[in-house]
């Protein structure tokens, strides 16, 4: 892709929008009683390597794909490996001071301990582009994917993998510590796990084995620790001047629980399981060292990794509660399921089971996620008890209505300044996405992005809700002028 292609649509792109880089907003109130967010507030985007980067023939669910599974291609996705530059002044021009990106670990770790210094000279070149532009790099280690050398040895399976995933870490925190604070080591452990072993949606995976669902989630705890270790050890460089060389967090898909029936004891204790075995159980292992039965290596299914507990070596290894929040999960309960929980969560053909005549009167996105602002004001509520500081690492709605898009983050961050008014530390917003991209079980058909793309020419054009996010940062919060704004439908 040519420069004076970038240099020409990165003009037509900034001159639609009203560019101006303001400062940060200040904090408490404003003149006129209005609630701002804190100065230091963390306004971001995220986006992972392989839904952004496409191509990535060194990984599991690059060859999957190739090999016929799930109905897409890939392709380029958004070839943000060459336009990554672009990205960076796409999230700025949105008024983002802070960027969610990833490393494929595929590409700098092609063979064990064989590291490829081009590759990271690559990832060293995105994180200097996001700094040139003012913003905090958040870096993400793995996000669904997996070198094939660790998907041919058992992937997740294999208790190997916890070293082997410390010492990528440790290494890319070395390698890029100068540039970086702010380390995801694991994206959404449980879906992953869970998705491969329970509904075979990952390379590798099998149907309805939560063995090895529990053994994956098991090494995957095992592995985030010592990455955590790794990369306290590797990252003694303060990147960003705040004090602190370096934070380390998985990040966590959160839904709050409902029962399907409230007046259901069933429910009611069908949810409450839910939320112990999707929610809470890894925070419970990485903030205080205890795992649960199903994970203890003699209390059931068993994990590879793990010896009986207590847990020392797991505790305290999690500095901050990573959200990603998009809905909530309402419960069902089944007894006697072949699903160990006894229940199931209420999404497509199992909803007209769960209420009759369904929920016509909700908000949806267009893969069917119900739409629910205040959820967030709960998950954040309920985490705050593990004492941790809070952030909203991913957050969005595939929509194609950039006003859709604008309504749905106008009303999560009301919902998060509700919860910063009643005193809870949340320190960032990472919107997903800035692009659309590829959405991995749904391919380009879902779009997710602040900019939506052409997966043809790379184009990225803003919808409207660029300018609402802008606005937002801004004012230092969704006004109640913007909040009157931006309404759906
Ligand atoms: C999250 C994933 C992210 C993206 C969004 C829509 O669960 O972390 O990669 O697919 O959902």
């Amino acid at each position: 892709m040519g420069t004076t292609w970038r240099v020409r649509h990165l003009a037509a792109v900034l001159a639609a929008l009203t560019i101006s880089c303001a400062g940060s907003p200040g904090s408490g109130e404003a003149p006129g009683g209005e609630f701002r967010f804190p100065a230091d507030f963390l306004w971001g985007v995220a986006a992972s390597a392989y839904q952004t980067e496409g191509d990535s023939p060194g990984n599991d669910y690059d060859r999957w794909l190739r090999n016929g599974h799930g109905q897409w291609r890939n392709g380029k996705a958004d070839n943000s490996y060459e336009l990554f530059d672009l990205d960076s002044e796409l999230a700025r021009a949105a008024g983002a001071n802070s960027f969610r990106m990833g490393i494929e670990w595929a590409r700098v770790e092609p063979a064990r301990d064989v590291f490829d210094e081009s590759e990271i000279a690559h990832y060293r070149a995105v994180l200097e582009s996001i700094r040139q532009r003012g913003m905090k790099p958040f870096v993400t280690l793995h996000h669904f994917t997996n070198p094939l050398w660790v998907a041919d040895q058992g992937r997740w399976l294999n208790p190997g993998i916890v070293r082997e995933f410390a010492d990528y870490a440790g290494r890319m925190a070395s390698a890029l510590g100068d540039l970086a604070d702010e380390w995801i080591t694991i994206n959404e452990p449980v879906i992953y796990a869970t998705g491969a072993y329970w509904a075979k949606t990952y390379p590798g995976g099998d149907l309805l084995d939560m063995t090895k669902a529990n053994r994956a989630l098991v090494n995957m705890i095992y592995a985030h620790a010592a990455a955590y270790d790794a990369i306290r050890a590797a990252d003694t460089r303060d990147a960003d001047g705040d004090g602190r060389a370096c934070r380390v967090a998985f990040v966590h898909a959160l839904s709050p629980h409902y029962p399907a029936d409230p007046q259901s004891p069933d429910d009611v204790r069908a949810a409450a399981r839910f939320d112990q075995y999707y929610n809470r159980q890894i925070f419970d292992a990485l903030v205080y060292g205890r795992l649960d039965p199903w994970l203890e290596p003699e209390g059931g299914a068993g994990g590879s990794a793990a010896s009986p507990g207590p847990h020392p070596e797991l505790a305290g290894r999690v500095d901050y509660v990573g959200i990603n929040y998009y809905s909530p999960r309402y419960i069902r309960s089944f007894p006697g399921l072949l699903h160990p929980l006894e229940a199931l969560p209420c999404f497509s053909f199992v909803e007209p089971l769960c209420f009759s005549g369904g929920r016509p009167d909700v908000v949806r996105g267009d893969n069917g996620n119900e739409v629910h602002p205040e959820g967030l004001f709960e998950l954040i509520e309920d985490y705050a008890s593990y004492g941790l500081p809070l952030i909203v690492t991913e957050n969005g709605i595939a929509a194609t209505e950039g006003r859709k898009r604008s309504w749905f983050i106008v009303k999560h961050l009301e919902q998060v300044e509700r919860a910063l008014r009643q005193g809870y530390r949340v320190e960032g917003y990472l919107h997903w996405s800035l692009l659309d991209n590829f959405e991995w079980l749904d391919g380009y058909s879902m779009r997710f992005g602040l900019y939506t793309v052409d997966f043809e020419t790379f184009e990225r054009t803003p919808t409207e809700a660029v300018q609402a996010y802008r606005e937002i940062i801004r004012a230092g919060g969704p006004t109640p002028e913007i909040l009157a704004r931006y309404t759906w439908p």
